[in-house]
């Protein structure tokens, strides 16, 4: 088994005090089906205690009563351990005005903000598609993500980046169909990307845990991995096995007030301590699927 991944201990939460399906920017959404206050805030405290109990720390922001996504974290920016921030440009108007408060909280908070674009200028970089692992940022474009946002990153931050090409409509940010286990191991979902990106994929990852349709759309690539601790919306028997034989402690929650938004355990909480320095290159560079 690989070594632990080095990042995941601390978190940005935002308390749910305002989340409803407004409008419908994925497939999982429908404002038909609303969800439920009380259930919302009992499901989002599970989380929010398991990953305390796991050893992590979690910061708790508050959500802007006018934008109802802004649970899911996750997007709020691309931060780092040593203090920078890569804010998001969202794709869809709708989400836009998070990044107004997640810039305050950011700098408010020691961080050194950039930004890969704003008010119709720059490509969109929605920060549930970066992920620090192995020698490289992996970073999923398509649906959110915009490529230009990779160059981007990779230049502004003297980085390795490698993209992967996301190609499946329910599976519109990596942290669906890709989540960094341990130093070597990660759950993948491969019909998310195109060709190419599959076999890139498997180029990136030494060891993958290969889920089924049925896991991948049960959220269990949207997990994190807190410690020795992995949180998950759901678990298969099998998963269950091939996770525990890597000596992960598994810890289930019922998150389905939030699959409603289209996101699960990963979407609603952002890392604070990735550790750029293996993917760091003078001059940055690239690497996109051929
Ligand atoms: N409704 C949100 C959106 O479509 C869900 C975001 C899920 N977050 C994530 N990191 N995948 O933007």
């Amino acid at each position: 088994m690989g070594h632990s991944l080095g990042w995941g201990r601390r978190y940005l939460m935002v308390r749910p005090d305002h989340f409803r399906i407004d409008y419908v920017i994925n497939p999982y959404m429908s404002t038909q089906d609303q969800p439920d206050p009380a259930l919302t805030m009992k499901q989002w405290d599970s989380l929010r205690q398991a990953i305390v109990d796991a050893g992590g720390e979690v910061e708790v922001l508050e959500q802007r009563p006018d934008s109802p996504d802004m649970v899911y974290a996750m997007n709020l920016g691309l931060a780092t351990g040593d203090g920078r921030a890569m804010l998001s440009h969202m794709r869809f108007e709708p989400r836009r005005k998070e990044s107004l408060t997640a810039a305050d909280w950011f700098t408010g908070h020691g961080f050194e903000l950039s930004r890969t674009g704003g008010e119709g200028i720059g490509p969109h970089f929605e920060s549930g598609d970066a992920f620090l692992f192995g020698d490289s940022l992996v970073v999923g474009y398509g649906p959110r993500t915009e490529a230009d946002a990779l160059k981007h990153l990779a230049t502004e931050w003297n980085l390795r980046v490698r993209g992967l090409r996301i190609a499946h409509e329910g599976m519109y940010h990596l942290d669906l169909p890709f989540c960094p286990v341990d130093s070597t191991h990660a759950l993948v979902y491969p019909p998310a990307f195109d060709a190419a990106s599959q076999a890139e994929l498997f180029g990136i990852v030494p060891d993958p845990i290969v889920l089924t349709d049925e896991e991948a759309f049960a959220f269990s690539g949207n997990s994190l991995v807190v410690n020795e601790t992995i949180i998950m919306p759901a678990c298969s028997p099998r998963l269950r096995e091939l996770l525990t034989g890597l000596g992960l402690k598994i810890v289930v929650l019922d998150l389905s007030e939030f699959h409603k938004g289209g996101g699960s355990a990963r979407c609603l909480t952002n890392p604070l301590d990735f550790d750029l320095t293996p993917a760091t290159l003078p001059g940055g560079e690239v690497v996109l699927p051929t």
